[in-house]
């Protein structure tokens, strides 16, 4: 159809695409190449803050490291960013490095569609700029989508204290493999932020593909706690230790103690212990990754399953 062959000359490639891929999958390799050797930090890396765009790390790799993330089974280059490196976060289990995001470009396309996509979005997003939203430049954000070349997991975060409960979607998470840690960056505007910082302890529950729908109607959650467990539109479970309600039909769920809080740029990065940490169902979890990588793969016959 001479619609398919135009589309991708007046409309951008969406910015994220919302995927069903297994837990254990390692897609995509990530690689941190420092002064010295270079490091897989699959599972050792995250994002701490949005704006400024920040990456942490267990691993201290110099001044002036590049990410690289290839395709698992091809090893091609899919993208690459170029950090800068900050103040370390420093509890007294372990050092977290920080480093600013100062580049950085992805090879899922070719140069041409490359440089038109960009554009494309760069002037949807100035375009559709709500004044009260966290205004990231659109170069952050194309570095922000080169970051999700690894596809992130959603999860359900929850947590319960006296006078406050909340249950709020969150995918700027995952373990600092070398420290043992595991990492949530969350803005720091959340209604529950204070409560978390007090309380130290929530419920994270991995979520089945299938529920995208309702995961994306709690992000009301991020701005309002909420009244009542019964309301949700799923049952709940109580978690092992902490007693926090989670999904009952949930893959996993992991319970953190909160260790170590801060704020950087945005966001505040929760640095904690991992406390339990329950299998309960086989399946497909929720993800996020690059508009631009399912394009990739999608013209390789390889796309992940859309949801
Ligand atoms: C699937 C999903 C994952 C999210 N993950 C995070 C997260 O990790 N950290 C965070 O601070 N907010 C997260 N959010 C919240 C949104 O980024 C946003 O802050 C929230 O919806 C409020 O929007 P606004 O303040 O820009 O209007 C997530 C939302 C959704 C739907």
């Amino acid at each position: 159809m001479w619609k398919d062959w135009i589309r991708p000359f007046v409309r951008p490639l969406p910015q994220w695409s919302t995927v069903a891929i297994a837990p254990t999958s390692r897609a995509v390799t990530a690689t941190l190449h420092g002064d010295d050797a270079s490091v897989d930090v699959t599972a050792d890396h995250t994002v701490a803050s949005l704006k400024p765009l920040v990456i942490a790390t267990s691993v201290d790799a110099g001044e002036r490291p590049l990410l690289e993330y290839t395709d698992s089974t091809t090893q091609r280059l899919l993208g690459v960013l170029h950090l800068v490196r900050m103040a370390p976060v420093t509890t007294d289990k372990a050092s977290i490095s920080l480093y600013q995001v100062e580049g950085g470009e992805h090879y899922c396309l070719s140069w041409l569609r490359r440089s038109w996509n960009a554009w494309l979005q760069n002037r949807l997003m100035l375009k559709s700029r709500a004044p009260h939203h966290l205004a990231m430049d659109p170069s952050a954000v194309q570095q922000l989508m080169t970051a999700y070349l690894h596809p992130r997991p959603v999860v359900l975060v929850s947590l319960d204290a006296p006078g406050h409960q909340n249950i709020f979607p969150m995918d700027l998470i995952g373990p600092l493999e070398r420290s043992g840690l595991f990492s949530l960056a969350l803005r720091s505007t959340n209604v529950s932020e204070p409560v978390m910082r007090e309380v130290r302890q929530v419920a994270l529950s991995s979520i089945p593909a299938a529920m995208k729908n309702v995961v994306y109607k709690l992000s009301e959650h991020h701005k309002q706690p909420l009244s009542d467990w019964n309301a949700l539109p799923f049952p709940v479970r109580t978690s092992r230790e902490f007693g926090i309600p989670a999904v009952s039909s949930a893959l996993h769920i992991r319970e953190l103690a909160v260790l170590h809080s801060q704020t950087i740029g945005s966001h505040t990065f929760f640095l904690c212990r991992i406390a339990s940490d329950e299998d309960l169902a086989e399946g497909l979890q929720l993800h996020h990754t690059a508009g631009f990588h399912q394009a990739y793969r999608r013209k390789r016959n390889m796309p992940f399953a859309e949801v």
